[in-house]
């Protein structure tokens, strides 16, 4: 740390930095497979609609079926929304997955550069019960983003990931020399303990640590629907929608966002294509992976927290079904600034505003549209828009033959 903080490093120093980081990395992967033996499980897999065993199937069934359900405006829906229900945009290949929905966001910088949200919210919603509130970009918000859908499976996982962790693999990175790789982790509000905070990890600015406040913020911010932890109905462009409201907040008298968060703490973890891991193409390409550094920030090997852990500010405790497994989400779920950044901020300092979390690559193969906006058409074009920490990466990657790159693409479609 002290050492990079001295003075500029020479290149040659970095890349030395960048090698034995990547030797911690590969280091971290064999102490974890080792430690896989000494109690660590790897965690079970599977597009299948099972459960990963932390509820019953008939009770993941029940579950599954809120995360389903279509509400309509006589449940609550709106009166300004984007979807009707969370399977809408998260159905791909089952229900939990990802999908080509896009979401808006918008804003603009006031004279001292902090990021100021369009009025009633950065997020512009594209339906309305009545035309009179139709939301729209305003001419004024000239910081507009389109965010693609992300896939929620596995994500109980990726909750039970203790703090430490994630700060142990920030501290592992090169740190502040330019260009060299250094995520950020930011401490985010748990919405249903107060005052409490976490390591973010979920969305694309890790906006959220707890699988229940996402629920509770996407069920109002893309339903329409409130709930006991977010009871305040969304505005248009910062007006009032009382008059359209026909149902009282708060509209989720069932607490169905406590079986929606169960619903995605209960589901499998993607599962990679084993076949095609097997080939040597996929085994080469793997090589190259490491070797020119994206896992770096695509991390393959992460443990989740000791079953019995108090999280989330003590409202959750991690379950015997999600502790203790060694899973690979290829993802640091750190923000780092890759020259791709959308100037928004949420729940982040200003300095998040042009970073981007690491999406985890866990999955890829059921994916079409890649990076936050969805508009790299292909796994090439997404690479070759990495620039800024993954400058070194992507210009290794460059330089790979069209073989080598195909091999590691191939590896990419293997996850
Ligand atoms: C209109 C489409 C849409 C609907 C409806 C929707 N989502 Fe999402 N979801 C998204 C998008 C887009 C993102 C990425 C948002 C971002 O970070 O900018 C996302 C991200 C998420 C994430 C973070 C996943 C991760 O691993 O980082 C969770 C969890 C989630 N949604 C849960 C839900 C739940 C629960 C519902 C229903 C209450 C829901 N979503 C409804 C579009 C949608
Ligand atoms: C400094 C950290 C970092 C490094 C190194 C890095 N990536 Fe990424 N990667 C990111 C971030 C951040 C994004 C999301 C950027 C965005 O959405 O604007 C991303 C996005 C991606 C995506 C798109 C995934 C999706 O679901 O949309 C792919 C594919 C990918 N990276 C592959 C690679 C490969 C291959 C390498 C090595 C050549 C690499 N990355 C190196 C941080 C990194």
């Amino acid at each position: 740390m002290n050492k990079n903080e001295r003075k500029p490093l020479p290149w040659t120093t970095i890349l030395k930095i960048t090698l034995v980081t990547g030797c911690i990395v590969i280091v971290a992967g064999i102490v974890n497979r080792e430690v896989s033996s000494q109690g660590f499980q790897e965690a079970p897999t599977g597009f299948d609609n099972q459960t990963n065993g932390m509820i019953e199937q008939v009770t993941f069934n029940q579950d599954r079926e809120l995360f389903e359900k279509r509400d309509t405006i006589e449940d609550g829906l709106g009166p300004v929304y984007n979807a009707q229900s969370c399977v809408e945009c998260h159905q791909n290949v089952v229900s939990g997955g990802s999908s080509q929905i896009l979401v808006v966001r918008a804003g603009h910088r006031d004279s001292s550069g902090d990021f100021i949200e369009s009025p009633g919210g950065s997020l512009i919603h594209d339906r309305a019960i009545d035309p009179s509130i139709q939301e729209y970009v305003m001419p004024s918000e000239t910081i507009r983003s389109q965010r693609i859908s992300l896939s929620t499976l596995g994500d109980g996982f990726i909750e039970a990931i203790d703090d430490q962790t994630l700060l142990a693999i920030a501290a592992s990175q090169p740190g502040q020399s330019r260009g060299a790789v250094s995520g950020q982790a930011i401490l985010v509000p748990i919405l249903e303990s107060p005052g409490a905070t976490r390591v973010g990890r979920f969305g694309w600015k890790a906006q959220h640590a707890s699988l229940l406040s996402f629920t509770a913020d996407a069920y109002l911010n893309e339903v329409g629907i409130t709930s006991r932890l977010e009871p305040n109905e969304n505005t248009s462009l910062g007006r009032s929608v009382a008059a359209f409201d026909k149902v009282a907040d708060i509209e989720d008298s069932d607490n169905d966002i406590d079986n929606i968060a169960r619903f995605m703490r209960a589901t499998k973890a993607p599962s990679p294509d084993v076949a095609l891991a097997q080939t040597s193409d996929a085994r080469q390409g793997g090589q190259l992976f490491s070797q020119i550094g994206c896992a770096i920030c695509h991390v393959p090997n992460i443990n989740t927290a000791a079953p019995g852990t108090s999280t989330n500010g003590g409202t959750y405790i991690v379950p015997a079904a999600l502790g203790n497994k060694v899973i690979h989400p290829y993802s640091d779920f750190l923000l780092h600034n890759v020259g791709t950044g959308d100037g928004i901020v949420q729940n982040g300092g200003r300095e998040t505003a042009f970073k981007m979390r690491t999406p985890p690559l866990w999955g890829f193969r059921t994916r079409n549209r890649f990076m936050h906006d969805g508009q790299s058409l292909t796994a090439e074009e997404a690479i070759r828009r990495h620039g800024g920490e993954a400058s070194s990466a992507a210009s290794k990657f460059n330089q790979l033959g069209n073989r080598q790159k195909g091999q590691l693409i191939t590896y990419l479609r293997s996850l």
